[in-house]
């Protein structure tokens, strides 16, 4: 079969929940036909009446043409029986996610379907060649896999198993593209593309979170104003919910044989298990509906200001940020005053130990990220607090102050690393082409930037030098260098370099 923008096509979609309803809508929304099939009695055609009745609110705002709404709606046919999918030239399956379930809806698709059509799964986590291994014609079996919502995400994930024919998969990216997705091309490994590659944001999170250097809204906020991302990773589970988010996490770090990049922390299960779920549960890392909402809250620092400080080092970007910021330094150090440094990847202590500075003066600065409206401070154990506090105070009339406990790397850098680094992983294990990795980190998970343009912006030398210090200081093999991203950084190297 060969699609172009014109070859008329009839899709039959299995399952009318969330992902089958969204599927439905945009294909319909595109011309295509669409044969609409629900195991419960009536589900098929309560969607095509939700459908219908969102469209109807579009062309309501003004938004939508009558005569496109009505015809859209009129190309949905909601089926009673499997059986009316027969005449259906794709077929996309997207129901409870059990195997035997779906194996069963599979094996009844064969003997429905004649051999040229094609079978695709909607699956998060189930194997496509697992699914493919039941059937008998398993080249034309494949996955496609949507983003919820589906008519808002424009990212659809096509995934050949270990038959699937060529014309099968160009078959499925032209129709994802006249669908208005944009399609790539991902292995069947677990997680695939996105639900592996979106596994280094929230767990780091949590890491930073779990060795108590800093509080969720103090790791969403860095990672919003100061790393250009539209939500933190706290923020973000919320959002997703933890009962999806935690058990893809458990289920890509189980299939990875317990690799500890993939690692979460006991603080992510709690939250699952005693059912805080996020914002469809009221709580979650955040209280919703009340108040005082916790994201709202800013830190205040009533401390007396410094007036001068000391620096150490010649980060150029520090002394920028506190020319900017109008804040005096000392030429030497006059033993009193702070001590400001700007490491990358080093925490406190070890950056007093090894240059053998007074550690309860010194205050570490992240200019990793952007500084122009939130300044990231960090301080050793024993740290003078008077001083600690003066400094904070003066950021703080300058830009917002986030003041975290001493950790290599901060937050900013650890997140950002972590991520570039696995995205140089998918990269090294062929996930997906360079360009898709991009793609659809930023399409699937609104990320400002995909993993490897992230390395590149940030600097593959400093990122694979981050990785390396994280390794080192914490003695954790979570922060191995991706061979990937060691071998660009050694050559300098752009990490899209293939
Ligand atoms: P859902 O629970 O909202 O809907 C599933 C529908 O399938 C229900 O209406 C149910 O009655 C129907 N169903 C169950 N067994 C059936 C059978 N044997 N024959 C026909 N219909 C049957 O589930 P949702 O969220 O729409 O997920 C569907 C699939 O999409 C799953 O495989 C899931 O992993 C995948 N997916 C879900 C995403 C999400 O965010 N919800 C994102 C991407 C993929």
């Amino acid at each position: 079969m060969q699609l172009t923008d014109t070859t008329p096509i009839t899709l039959g979609v299995i399952g009318a929940g969330a992902m089958g309803t969204g599927i439905a809508h945009v294909a319909i929304s595109n011309g295509i036909t669409v044969k609409l099939f629900d195991s419960q009695a009536e589900a098929a055609i309560r969607a095509r009446d939700s459908i219908a009745a969102r469209l109807a609110k579009r062309v309501q705002d003004g938004k939508l043409d009558a005569l496109h709404a009505d015809t859209a709606v009129s190309l949905l046919e909601p089926q009673e029986k499997l059986e009316g999918l027969a005449g259906c030239d794709v077929v996309i399956e997207a129901i409870v996610e059990k195997l035997e379930v779906k194996s069963a809806v599979f094996q009844k698709l064969e003997e429905i379907l004649p051999k040229n059509a094609i079978i695709a799964s909607n699956t998060s986590s189930i194997p496509i060649g697992v699914l493919a291994a039941g059937c008998q014609h398993r080249d034309r079996i494949a996955g496609l896999h949507f983003f919820n919502p589906v008519p808002l995400m424009k990212l659809v994930e096509v995934i050949p198993g270990p038959d699937t024919r060529g014309d099968v998969i160009q078959v499925l990216m032209e129709f994802s593209r006249r669908i208005g997705k944009v399609p790539v091309l991902a292995k069947d490994m677990p997680g695939f593309l996105v639900n592996f590659g979106g596994r280094a944001f929230p767990t780091e999170g949590l890491a930073i979170v779990h060795e108590g250097v800093a509080t969720p809204a103090q790791v969403d906020a860095v990672m919003r104003d100061c790393y250009g991302f539209r939500m933190g990773p706290f923020e973000l589970m919320d959002l997703t919910g933890l009962d999806v988010n935690y058990p893809v996490t458990r289920l890509v770090h189980e299939s990875f044989f317990f690799d500890p990049r993939l690692r979460s922390t006991p603080l992510h299960r709690y939250k699952m298990e005693t059912g805080q779920l996020g914002r469809k549960a009221g709580r979650g890392f955040y209280q919703y509906g009340k108040e005082t909402d916790a994201l709202e809250e800013e830190e205040r620092f009533t401390a007396t200001p410094v007036q001068k400080v000391c620096v150490h080092g010649d980060e150029d970007k520090l002394i920028d940020l506190l020319l900017a910021c109008n804040i005096g330094m000392e030429p030497d150090d006059d033993g009193s005053s702070a001590i400001l440094i700007a490491p990358y990847g080093e925490d406190v202590s070890s950056y007093a130990a090894n240059h053998g500075l007074d550690h309860r003066r010194v205050i570490a600065v992240d200019v990793m990220g952007d500084t122009s409206r939130r300044v990231t401070l960090m301080y050793a154990p024993g740290a003078d607090e008077t001083l600690r506090n003066g400094v904070a105070a003066r950021f703080a009339s300058e830009r917002k102050v986030t003041l975290i406990e001493d950790s290599p790397g901060f937050i900013g850098q650890r997140i950002i690393a972590m991520l570039a680094n696995l995205g140089c992983e998918m990269a090294q294990t062929r996930v997906a082409s360079i360009d898709d990795i991009d793609n659809a980190m930023r399409l699937g998970l609104n990320y400002p930037q995909g993993p490897l343009e992230m390395a590149d912006i940030y600097g593959v030398g400093r990122i694979y030098s981050l990785m390396e210090q994280l390794q080192r200081l914490t003695g954790d093999d979570r922060y191995r260098p991706s061979q990937w991203l060691r071998r660009r950084a050694q050559l300098g190297l752009s990490a899209r370099t293939p």
